[in-house]
């Protein structure tokens, strides 16, 4: 009896803190597609063109340089990989083109300088990103 007693009130009360939360929760989120409804076609998004301004200034020491110039027709897969045409050591002179960092070519495992691209940097992409001119999606106060 008395457990029922306590626990209806804090039931209840737990249930407005909930729904007050999700109200407030849909009240700012926006869908990237757009307040539309489904039936409806959302006007297109602007595009936002890739900065190609020479090459960007680092923002710490170790961070990977970002990528000064479009790179959606440049394939990475398990046997292509296009950006080693230019930013291999062979190619970058020939290209105009800053040759990859020796880091890329020493094996994680042993230290050992390879000749090619060790397996480890391979997905360029994965640390190397171009920018567009967009407005940021959320704030970011990163300072070094
Ligand atoms: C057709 C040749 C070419 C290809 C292919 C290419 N790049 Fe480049 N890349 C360049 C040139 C040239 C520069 C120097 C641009 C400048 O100085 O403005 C550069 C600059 C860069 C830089 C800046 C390095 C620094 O120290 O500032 C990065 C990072 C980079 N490229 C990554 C990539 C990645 C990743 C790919 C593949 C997705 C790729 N590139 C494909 C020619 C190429
Ligand atoms: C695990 C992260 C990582 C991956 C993967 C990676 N890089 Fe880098 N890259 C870096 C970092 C960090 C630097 C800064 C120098 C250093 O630490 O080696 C750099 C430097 C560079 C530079 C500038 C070299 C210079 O002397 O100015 C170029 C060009 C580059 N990377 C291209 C590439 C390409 C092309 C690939 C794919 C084949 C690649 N990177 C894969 C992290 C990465």
């Amino acid at each position: 009896m008395t457990v029922k007693r306590v626990l209806i009130p804090v039931v209840a009360v737990f249930a407005v803190a909930i729904l007050l939360m999700a109200n407030a929760i849909a009240g700012n989120v926006t869908s990237l597609r757009g307040q539309v409804d489904l039936k409806e076609t959302n006007s297109a998004a602007t595009i936002n063109h890739v900065v190609e301004d020479g090459r960007v200034p680092q923002n710490y020491r170790q961070q990977p340089p970002l990528i000064p110039h479009k790179i959606e027709k440049y394939q990475i897969n398990l046997k292509v990989n296009q950006c080693m045409r230019c930013h291999n050591w062979q190619y970058a002179a020939k290209e105009g083109a800053p040759k990859i960092s020796e880091t890329h070519y020493q094996d994680h495992r042993t230290g050992q300088p390879l000749d090619d691209v060790v397996p480890g940097r391979w997905f360029c992409t994965q640390c190397h990103v171009p920018q567009v001119d967009a407005k940021p999606l959320v704030e970011n106060t990163f300072s070094e």
